[in-house]
């Protein structure tokens, strides 16, 4: 006999784990009903529905009992007749007779039908009717799948050290880059307190307060707009630790991730590889590399140091892909598409060239190029008749977005494709761009960054070129999670502030109540957070991390469920002090 962990004084057993050896018994079921079908005059065949999977049971058609009442049955298992037999279901072998019915609850038919799959039913729909999109299986075995990531990641931080510490989610506005949610505050109109991006100044804080290994499934929230991996509140595992290195965060971190799939997937995923932020960038054109496929991007410089065509002559990078096997597929308009796109991004043009079944190039520019470069580009590129070749001339940065983004474009598998990738970007740039308006370069992640030890002589020399400790972990090209070690020296933390162009005075209006406690005895620490929607998302195979979110908001950031956002009352404006001004026209 089964003997379930979720048997109540309702029921004896649940739905999905009645079997042959139940055959005897009498049983009592409660669920909902899924399907019903008439027998004849006398007999209907329900198949009754929980949590754990469906149950064929054979009632008086009498009953009136209609799709999705929840309903409580008793009844004796025994086997299903010869030829009946549902080898498609778990319990397929067996059916429920003689049964009782009691109906606890009759319900509305409702919207859609709960075993439909759930793209074919509109996506607001869904949303509006969450409760009933749940009951089918795609969010179910999601959310499943959600609890077993938090809790192998839970297991894996607690075996670790890591000590559980909640943070507050009204805080002040924090320098991290994202808008932020804001909330008045009654008592001080005017005043507002900000919903946490991310538990960043807290976690360090706690590095001083002497907590050792901080870990917290948190919630954070960002006023972005909201794509396929983002939404308004999402959910991280993050993390901190003292008296660290990067190799000590990047193990702490890879077991809980490593765990996490294989409690998903049963299977364990190798040591995660790491790569510098600049091969990345070299390889595969982004700092989020999906390493399931190649096509990875070449260097060409050298090939056309003294070429006469003059869309390459002098250029800073020159870089192809080879798209295997697609020439014949890229007909005119879609080279000119692909053009487009290139000049969308900025570049100044983009050359394709086909090679031939005798091996020779076809392009438009082919007659600008020397016989010389154009058998270099061949050998170089590995190409074989039937490949499109991909080239831009620019910038470094310029040759590596554009092929980065169209090698994605024509190559990424789909998420649920597989196989899992996992991969460490470090070595990220301390400054990224520079500020329009001050001039000052920008700080990659934030200005609380250790700096690359071998390259602190380059801070006034070439800054930009100054590495940090900062890491990413990448998964088939979706970022993860990001962090670094944090500087915990006050002249160190000048230095960068300096670099970006932040006097002391600044410093300390902006960060003060940030930076006075670290004069009480900072440890060295260094932490990370990634995304546990998107981990789930992936390792789910769903694109979009609302399929893994219970009750997530649509694109255009509502809920249409609860109508959420909703206006507010004026007296609870009045109180607020907040005055609404009527739109602008
Ligand atoms: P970062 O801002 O890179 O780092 O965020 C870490 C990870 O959080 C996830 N994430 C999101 N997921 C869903 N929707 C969003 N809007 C969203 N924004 C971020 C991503 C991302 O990689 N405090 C630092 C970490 C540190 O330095 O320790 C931080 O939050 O998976
Ligand atoms: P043009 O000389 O501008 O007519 O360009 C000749 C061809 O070279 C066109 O197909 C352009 O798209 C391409 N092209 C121009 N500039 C670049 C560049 N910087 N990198 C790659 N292709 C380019």
């Amino acid at each position: 006999m089964t003997i379930s962990t979720r048997q109540t004084s309702m029921r004896t057993h649940m739905c999905g784990e009645i079997g042959t050896s139940d055959i005897g018994q009498t049983v009592t079921v409660c669920g909902w009903v899924a399907k019903r079908r008439e027998h004849g005059d006398k007999l209907a065949f329900v198949d009754l529905r929980d949590y754990s999977g469906i149950v064929q049971c054979v009632i008086d058609n009498a009953v009136d009992v209609r799709s999705e009442y929840v309903v409580k049955i008793t009844g004796v298992v025994r086997p299903r007749p010869e030829g009946t037999v549902n080898v498609n279901l778990s319990t397929g072998e067996v059916e429920i007779g003689e049964c009782l019915v009691e109906v606890l609850r009759s319900a509305e038919p409702p919207p859609f039908p709960v075993d439909a799959r759930a793209d074919d039913v509109d996506e607001n729909v869904r949303l509006q009717y969450r409760y009933i999109d749940i009951r089918r299986e795609r969010m179910q075995k999601n959310l499943r799948t959600r609890a077993k990531v938090n809790s192998a990641v839970r297991t894996a931080m607690e075996s670790q050290g890591f000590v559980e510490v909640e943070t507050p989610m009204l805080v002040p506005s924090t320098p991290e880059g994202a808008r932020e949610f804001l909330v008045p505050s009654r008592k001080e109109p005017g005043s507002f307190y900000a919903l946490p991006q991310s538990p960043q100044l807290f976690k360090q804080l706690l590095m001083v307060a002497g907590i050792d290994r901080y870990y917290q499934i948190a919630r954070c929230l960002r006023d972005e707009d909201l794509r396929a991996d983002r939404q308004y509140e999402f959910m991280q595992l993050d993390a901190e630790m003292s008296f660290v290195n990067q190799d000590d965060v990047l193990a702490a971190i890879s077991a809980a991730v490593i765990a996490a799939a294989e409690s998903v997937t049963g299977v364990k995923p190798d040591p995660i590889q790491q790569i510098t932020w600049r091969e990345a960038m070299e390889r595969f054109g982004v700092d989020k590399p999906d390493l399931r496929f190649g096509m990875e991007l070449t260097e060409l410089t050298a090939i056309f140091s003294s070429t006469e065509f003059k869309a390459f002559a002098g250029a800073e990078s020159i870089k192809g892909i080879r798209v295997e096997g697609k020439a014949e597929e890229f007909g005119r308009n879609k080279l000119d598409a692909l053009t487009d796109r290139a000049k969308k991004m900025g570049a100044k043009g983009l050359v394709w060239l086909k090679v031939t079944t005798d091996g020779t190039l076809e392009s438009p520019v082919v007659k600008f190029l020397s016989a010389n470069e154009q058998s270099q580009l061949i050998s170089t590129l590995q190409a074989q008749a039937g490949d499109l070749l991909l080239i831009v001339a620019d910038k470094w940065s310029m040759t590596c977005e554009v092929l980065g983004t169209l090698r994605n474009e024509l190559g990424r598998p789909p998420v649920h494709q597989g196989p899992y990738r996992y991969v460490w970007v470090t070595e990220f740039p301390l400054f990224v761009g520079v500020d329009k308006e001050t001039g000052q370069p920008k700080p990659g992640h934030h200005p609380f960054c250790q700096p690359h030890p071998d390259d602190l002589d380059k801070f006034s020399s070439d800054p930009m070129s100054v590495r940090s400790l900062a890491y990413d972990l990448v998964l088939n090209g979706w970022e993860l999670g990001s962090g670094s070690i944090r500087i915990h020296e006050p002249e160190m933390q000048r230095r960068v502030f300096t670099a970006l162009g932040i006097s002391e005075d600044e410093a300390n209006r902006k960060f003060g109540f940030f930076l006075k406690p670290f004069t009480y005895g900072a440890p060295p620490h260094g932490g990370f957070a990634f995304g546990l929607d998107r981990l789930v998302a992936i390792l789910a195979g769903e694109e979009n991390i609302r399929e893994v979110i219970a009750f997530p908001k649509t694109q255009s950031g509502q809920d249409p469920m609860t109508n959420a956002p909703t206006r507010a009352e004026n007296k609870q404006l009045d109180e607020l002090g907040i005055r609404v001004l009527p739109p602008k026209v």
